[in-house]
C-alpha cells in the first residue's frame, strides 16, 4: 500500500520552533523512525513538507488514484484552508489529520478545522508518537 504523509507550513522548523509546544524532535527524525514503522507494515511512504499551500494542493492532486491513504498535518492551514479541504474531498483518499499539540487547549482559532469533519480520525496533543498511531491505523484499515 502508498501512503502520503504531508506536513505544511513551518513544520520544517521542528525542533527549533517552540519546542516546549511541538517537542525537540526534528521533521526528519520523525520522518526517519516513520519509515521504519512503514517498512514494517510493508507500507511504500512518501513524504512532503511545504510551506506553500499550492504545492500541498498539487501533491494532493498527484497522488489521486496513486496513493491509498493520507496522514496529514496540515499546520496553520487547518485552521484556514478551504482549499485543502476542496483538494481532499476532490481526491477523495482516506485520511487522518495529525497536529503535535493537542489545539484545543490553546487558542480559540486552533479549536476549528477546515478537515476534521471529512477526515477518518484525527490525533492530537500526542506529540510525535501521533504520526505513527496514525500510521497504524492507517495500515490497519487498508489490511481489512
Ligand atoms: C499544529 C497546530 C496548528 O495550530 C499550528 O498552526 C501548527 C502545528 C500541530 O501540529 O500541533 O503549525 O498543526
Amino acid at each position: 500500500f502508498n501512503v502520503l504523509v504531508l506536513n505544511g507550513p513551518n513544520l520544517n522548523m521542528l525542533g527549533k520552533r517552540e519546542p516546549e509546544i511541538y517537542g525537540s524532535q526534528s521533521l526528519v527524525d520523525i520522518i526517519a523512525a516513520l519509515e521504519v514503522k512503514a517498512e514494517s507494515l510493508e507500507i511504500n511512504l512518501q513524504h512532503l513538507q511545504s510551506n506553500a499551500e499550492h504545492e500541498l494542493i498539487d501533491a494532493l492532486h498527484q497522488a489521486h488514484n496513486k496513493v491509498d491513504f493520507i496522514i496529514i498535518n496540515p499546520a496553520a492551514f487547518t485552521h484556514t484552508s478551504v482549499a485543502l479541504r476542496d483538494a481532499l474531498l476532490t481526491v477523495n483518499i482516506p485520511f487522518i489529520e495529525v497536529h503535535l499539540s493537542n489545539v484545543h487547549k490553546r487558542e480559540e482559532f486552533r479549536q476549528h478545522s477546515y478537515l476534521s469533519d471529512i477526515a477518518e480520525g484525527v490525533i492530537c496533543g500526542l506529540g510525535a508518537k501521533g504520526y505513527e498511531y496514525a500510521l497504524d491505523s492507517a495500515s490497519q484499515a487498508l489490511n481489512k
